[in-house]
C-alpha cells in the first residue's frame, strides 16, 4: 500500500520499546509490514545508555537518540524533515506528558491504552488533538483484526437481526501469584499505581474490552455495574473486574476481564447475540468467526475465503495462512500512515479538519476513543465503591 511511494514515506520516533520491553517492539515491526514509515528519532528507554545502544542497533543518528520524550518533541519539532508522528510505547504514566508535548510540537501521535492516567488528561489530550487538528491514534490493538472489521460490518448490516446482547471476557494468568512481591518479576509497573494508575489490569486489559465492545457493535457503553477486585489476597491494586454494561440503545452487555485465572493466556472472547444470529470470535483464533443463525448451528467464517481484507491489502496471504497480532497492530497502521500521508501531500485535513467529508473518518481508534476507555474506567470504579450501583459512563 505505502511501501514504494516515495512522496509518502513518513518519518517517526519511539518513546519506550527498550531493549527486552514488550510493545514496542510489535510497534516497529507493524510499521514495517506496511513500510510506509522509517523510525528516525527515540528516547527508548529511561536509561540513557539502553536508549543509545538500541537506537544505534536500530540505525539512527546519534544525536537523535534523545534522554526523555520532551527533549525528543522539542527538537524534532524544530528540525528541517523532524518526525512525521510520534509512537508512544511506555508505561502509562508516560503517556499523557509526551503526548501532550508532542501535540503541542505540532507532531502526531500513536499511544498505547489506556490513553492517560485520568480523564482530565484524556479530555485535555484530546482536545488538543481536535484545536491542533493533529491525527491521533490509541492502540486498541483488536479493532485491527480483519475478523473484528467484519463482524462490525456484520452487524451494521442488519446480518445478526436486532443485536439484544453482548459478551466479552479477557483471561489472562499472569498475575495469578504476588508477582509485586516476587523480586525479579519484569513487569511490576504496572502494580504501582503511580505508574499504571488508580486501575491496573482495568487499565491494561477492561479498556480493550471496552473498546471491543463499541467498536464492534457501533454503541457506546452508557452506563455500567460493576465489581471491581483484587482475587489474589493482599493486591493493593485490581486484577479482575465483573461488569454489566448498558449501551446506547438500551442493548445489555456483560464484561469480565481478569488477569489472574491460571492457565489463561491471552483469553480475549467476544459473544454477539441478535434476533437471528450469534457471533463470536476468540482472538486465540483469530482469523475466524463463527455465525450461528436461529436453527441452523455453527458456520465457521474464514479471513480470505468468506470475508476479504476490506480496507487492509497487507493481509495478502490466502485463508489458512494465519495472520495473527502483528497484522492487527498494522491494521491499526493502515489508515493512519494513509491519512497522514494524505496531509502530508496536502490533501484534506483529516478527521475533524477542513476536507473532512461526512463519513470519511479513517477507520482507526483516536483521542476520544482513548478518552472513552478512561470514561469507562472511571464509572468502572465510581460503581465498585458503591456496591456496584448503577453509574453513568
Ligand atoms: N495495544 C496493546 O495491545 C498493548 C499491549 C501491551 C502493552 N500495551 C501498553 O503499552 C505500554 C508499554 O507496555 P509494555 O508491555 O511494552 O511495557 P514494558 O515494561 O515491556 O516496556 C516499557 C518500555 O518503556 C521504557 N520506558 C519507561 N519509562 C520511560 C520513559 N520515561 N521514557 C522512555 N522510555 C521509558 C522502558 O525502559 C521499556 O523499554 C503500556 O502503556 C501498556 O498498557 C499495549
Amino acid at each position: 500500500m505505502l511501501k514504494g511511494d516515495p512522496g509518502k514515506i513518513l518519518s517517526y520516533g519511539m518513546v519506550g520499546g527498550g531493549p527486552g520491553s514488550f510493545i514496542g517492539e510489535v510497534h516497529r515491526r507493524a510499521i514495517g509490514l506496511l513500510g510506509g514509515a522509517r523510525l528516525e528519532a527515540g528516547a527508548f528507554s529511561r536509561d540513557r545508555d539502553k536508549s543509545l545502544a538500541l537506537g544505534t542497533e536500530l540505525g539512527l543518528e546519534p544525536s537523535r537518540i534523545y534522554p526523555d520524550p520532551l527533549t525528543m518533541a522539542r527538537t524534532e519539532a524544530a528540525l528541517p524533515g523532524g518526525i512525521d508522528f510520534a509512537v508512544i510505547a511506555a508505561p502509562n504514566d508516560v503517556h499523557y506528558p509526551a503526548a501532550r508535548a508532542f501535540l503541542e510540537a505540532g507532531i502526531a501521535v500513536v499511544c498505547d491504552k489506556p490513553l492517560a492516567l485520568s480523564v482530565e488528561e484524556g479530555e485535555d489530550l484530546a482536545a488538543l488533538a481536535r484545536d491542533r487538528q493533529l491525527l491521533f491514534c490509541t492502540t486498541y490493538t483488536y479493532s485491527g483484526y480483519p475478523a473484528v472489521k467484519e463482524a462490525r460490518r456484520l452487524v451494521a448490516s442488519g446480518r445478526l437481526g436486532t443485536l439484544r446482547f453482548v459478551q466479552v471476557e479477557y483471561l489472562q494468568e499472569w498475575l495469578s501469584r504476588p508477582l509485586e512481591t516476587e523480586a525479579g518479576a519484569d513487569k511490576v509497573w504496572r502494580l504501582d499505581p503511580a505508574r499504571t494508575g488508580a486501575a491496573s489490569s482495568l487499565g491494561d486489559i477492561g479498556t480493550h474490552a471496552e473498546h471491543l465492545v463499541s467498536y464492534v457493535t457501533g454503541k457506546a457503553i452508557t452506563r455500567v455495574a460493576a465489581r471491581i477486585e483484587a482475587l489474589v489476597p493482599g493486591r493493593g491494586l485490581d486484577d479482575t473486574a465483573s461488569i454489566l454494561a448498558e449501551l446506547e440503545g438500551g442493548v445489555s452487555a456483560l464484561i469480565w476481564t481478569s488477569q489472574a485465572v491460571p492457565g489463561a493466556s491471552n483469553g480475549l472472547a467476544l459473544r454477539l447475540v441478535g434476533s437471528e444470529a450469534s457471533l463470536a470470535w476468540r482472538q486465540e483464533d483469530p482469523e475466524v468467526l463463527v455465525l450461528s443463525p436461529f436453527g441452523q448451528g455453527e458456520q465457521r467464517l474464514r479471513r480470505g475465503r468468506d470475508f476479504g481484507p476490506g480496507d487492509l491489502p497487507f493481509h495478502r496471504l490466502p485463508a489458512g495462512h494465519p495472520g495473527g497480532f502483528y497484522e492487527a497492530f498494522a491494521g491499526l497502521y493502515g489508515p493512519f500512515l494513509r491519512a497522514l500521508a494524505e496531509r502530508k501531500a496536502g490533501h484534506g485535513a483529516g478527521p475533524g479538519g477542513p476536507g473532512d467529508r461526512a463519513g470519511s473518518k479513517p477507520d482507526f481508534p483516536d483521542a476520544e476513543a482513548g478518552l472513552a476507555g478512561l470514561r469507562f474506567m472511571a464509572a468502572c470504579g465510581e460503581s465498585s465503591r458503591h456496591e456496584a450501583a448503577w453509574t453513568k459512563v
